[in-house]
């Protein structure tokens, strides 16, 4: 069974959790980036608005081919209480081409709120959404927490498609 996880992260957390899940479960990692790195404000702001408008944006060209996977994890944060706009860009342009997906997000505060953002990420992908998705905490969590239950998830993830 081929894993791939693709993440969209911008200050690092997500990205270390689809390590951490990578890891476990032998899948391979590919990053969404934009072509240009924005600064961290401009990001908050811009990132922020995109996300609520649910815009797409331009992405740096795919390292990686999805339908070349059995199970494609998506990781991603939560911006303004929805996806940002490159994961979100990136289901639309290449989730037809996904055979299995499930997913995970991280975000900074608890609220049950957040866990719509699975949910909505599901609606994304009807048909071949694998339950269950992860929502990872970043606040409350020291990071070996966070990174312990990122590595269940993974490990999890490969037993199933075994
Ligand atoms: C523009 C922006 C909007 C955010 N909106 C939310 C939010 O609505 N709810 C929340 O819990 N965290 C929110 N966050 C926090 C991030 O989801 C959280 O810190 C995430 O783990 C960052 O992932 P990263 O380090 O991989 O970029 C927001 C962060 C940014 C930059």
């Amino acid at each position: 069974m081929r894993i791939l996880v693709v993440y969209y992260s911008y200050s690092g957390f997500t990205r270390r959790v689809a390590e951490a899940v990578a890891r476990a479960c032998s899948g391979e990692l590919c990053a969404l980036e934009q072509p240009k790195r924005r600064g961290t404000f401009m990001n908050f702001v811009m990132g922020g608005f995109e996300a609520m408008r649910r815009r797409s944006v331009a992405l740096k060209p795919l390292a990686c081919d999805v339908a070349a996977y059995d199970l494609v994890v998506l990781g991603t944060p939560v911006y303004a209480g929805t996806l940002p706009a490159p994961m979100r860009t990136f289901i639309l342009q290449e989730g037809s081409r996904i055979r299995r997906a499930t997913g995970f997000i991280t975000a900074s505060g608890r609220e049950a709120e957040n866990l719509k953002v699975l949910q909505e990420m599901r609606g994304l992908l009807p048909d071949i959404w694998r339950e269950p998705g992860l929502f990872v905490c970043y606040s409350p969590n020291p990071n070996e927490v966070a990174l312990g239950v990122s590595k269940a998830w993974g490990l999890e993830l490969a037993r199933a498609t075994l």
